[in-house]
């Protein structure tokens, strides 16, 4: 909404504030940072409500093992990725659905972009933060549309939604038990591998249910080490369970995160393990339906 007006001169149509559609996203360079910054300003604390989740890195040397209450390894959704998603795959002023809804981020540039917005989670107080941010930003006349949030397990709310009822589909679910959001028999960071793979699965089939005929639907997933040291494999996970539901994939950009702290970590887990340093994630595209008229929404 207001941030839109800074943009002085007319961006190319592919680019947003300076960024373009490109297989890698960079959000260590000058674009990404100076956007960020925009959003960052405006108030968002994606951490606020979150205050309860532990992170747990699977990795096999004593230090990446232990469990640590959060504050230095917690995830915070990128708010510049979230408006870049919106703008590039969700036609304007489209509905968007979110079955992993975590912190308020996602939902507060969507409402800012003028996209209603439904986000599901399992957390009461996320929610009851996410709520209240959402009321402060409504306050300052920042929300062009409403953000709403569901109280519950995915696999039990998303079948009382609508078929075909959302424009877009944008998440990042729990990536197994990296970070551990509750104790929670639905949550899905809190269930053994195969629990875990089935749980996602329905939820995926849900989502592609409730999307819209030609629609896009994005899910932003990293991988995770299971217990022997070997990947899990969440990425094709992720596209076996859309292509079975009815979604193809149709693009597949990498996320590149700032180094942060894995410099210093890299040694040792290298030395011991050959285990590389992980600043990456996935943003997987599928297309419900006709990947040209998903197009031809967008742009009419
Ligand atoms: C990866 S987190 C989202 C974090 C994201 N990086 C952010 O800050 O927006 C995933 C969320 O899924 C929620 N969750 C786990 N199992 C769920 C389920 N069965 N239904 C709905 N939400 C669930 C957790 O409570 C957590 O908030």
């Amino acid at each position: 909404m207001i941030q839109r007006a800074q943009t002085a001169a007319p961006p190319a149509s592919d680019a947003v504030h300076g960024i373009r559609p490109f297989s890698v996203l960079r959000t260590d360079l000058g674009p990404w940072r100076t956007r960020r910054r925009s959003w960052e300003e405006l108030g968002l604390h994606s951490r606020r409500g979150r205050e309860h989740v532990s992170t747990y890195s699977t990795g096999s040397d004593p230090v990446s093992r232990k469990h640590a209450t959060i504050g230095g390894g917690l995830s915070t959704f990128d708010p510049v990725l979230a408006e870049l998603s919106y703008r590039w795959y969700c036609p304007d002023g489209g509905s968007i659905l979110d079955p992993f809804a975590g912190g308020s981020v996602r939902g507060l540039v969507a409402a800012n972009n003028g996209h209603p917005y439904t986000g599901i989670d399992l957390s009461p107080s996320q929610i009851d933060a996410n709520e209240e941010t959402a009321a402060a930003w409504r306050d300052r006349d920042l929300l062009a549309a409403e953000p709403r949030w569901i109280l519950g397990d995915s696999a039990e709310q998303l079948p009382r939604l609508p078929g075909g009822s959302f424009d877009y589909v944008f998440t990042c679910p729990p990536y197994h038990s990296l970070e551990r959001y509750s104790d929670h028999p639905a949550d899905l960071s809190a269930m053994r591998w195969g629990e875990f793979e089935q749980a996602y699965r329905e939820i995926i089939a849900e989502t592609v249910r409730c999307l819209a005929p030609n629609r896009f639907t994005t899910w932003v997933v990293g991988e995770v080490r299971g217990s022997t040291g070997m990947l899990r494999g969440l990425v094709p996970l992720t596209i076996a369970a859309h292509e079975t539901a009815g979604a193809r994939l149709y693009n597949d950009a990498v996320l590149l995160n700032t180094l942060g702290t894995v410099p210093m970590r890299l040694g040792a887990q290298w030395r011991a393990s050959r285990k590389i340093g992980r600043h990456h994630q996935y943003v997987l595209t599928f297309v419900k339906g006709d990947a040209r008229k998903a197009t031809a929404a967008l742009t009419s």
